[in-house]
């Protein structure tokens, strides 16, 4: 699988991936990085790993944003996109090239606890205000709405008592950089890149 990732900010999902494939875990590579943010970490992170990365956002390219994400994703031969961290929708030229074939993942069970404005510790404070004693992540389709896509693969984290928001986010995102690979490998080995209506959906519960 050539992965394109594209992530805002710490990129810590982005280097768990790389490193997955690295290690030979997942038998994949990721070709090439898109940010929205200049100073993103992911982006420092590809160029250290030697992946091209590219700065493309609304400033760089306000009239051919979706365009430029495209045939970027394009000219790396891309067969999945992962959005690792990105905190923007796509656009439809960009979601109707990859069709099925572009996964979020979301820290928290979905449906609860998404859309606009949700995401990073957003959604954590939002689980500890709620008194959920389980949250997970979530790995999704996307589609033209924020956190909305049919769900590929989900799984648990428990809130604990006494959790803060910074304690219960690294959990969560812990048990996200493992999550992306088994996802990851699931898909590689059961060839359900091209449909998203066949899988069904896949629990994790570890
Ligand atoms: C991850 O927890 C990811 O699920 C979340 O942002 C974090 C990025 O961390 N995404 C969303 O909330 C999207 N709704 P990272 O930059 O360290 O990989």
């Amino acid at each position: 699988m050539r992965l394109g990732v594209l992530a805002s900010g710490s990129g810590t999902n982005l280097q768990a991936i790389i490193d997955a494939c690295k290690r030979g875990e997942l038998n994949a590579d990721v070709c090439v990085v898109i940010s929205n943010n200049s100073g993103s970490r992911a982006l420092e992170r590809a160029q250290s790993e030697g992946i091209p990365a590219y700065h493309i956002s609304a400033v760089t390219h306000p009239h051919t944003l979706d365009d430029e994400i495209c045939r970027t994703l394009e000219a790396y031969d891309v067969d999945l996109v992962l959005l690792a961290g990105y905190m923007r929708l796509l656009g439809t030229e960009t979601l109707g090239r990859y069709d099925g074939r572009v996964l979020n993942s979301h820290p928290a069970l979905l449906p609860k606890f998404g859309g606009k404005g949700m995401y990073g510790s957003n959604v954590h404070r939002a689980v500890l205000a709620s008194g959920e004693t389980v949250t997970g992540v979530t790995i999704h389709y996307v589609d033209e709405q924020y956190d909305h896509g049919d769900t590929l693969a989900q799984c648990e984290v428990p809130v604990l008592p006494g959790d803060t928001l910074e304690t219960l986010e690294e959990r969560v995102k812990e048990r996200e950089r493992v999550f992306w690979a088994e996802t990851l490998h699931m898909l590689a080995t059961q060839s359900r890149l091209t449909t998203r209506d066949d899988t069904g959906g896949a629990h994790c519960s570890r």
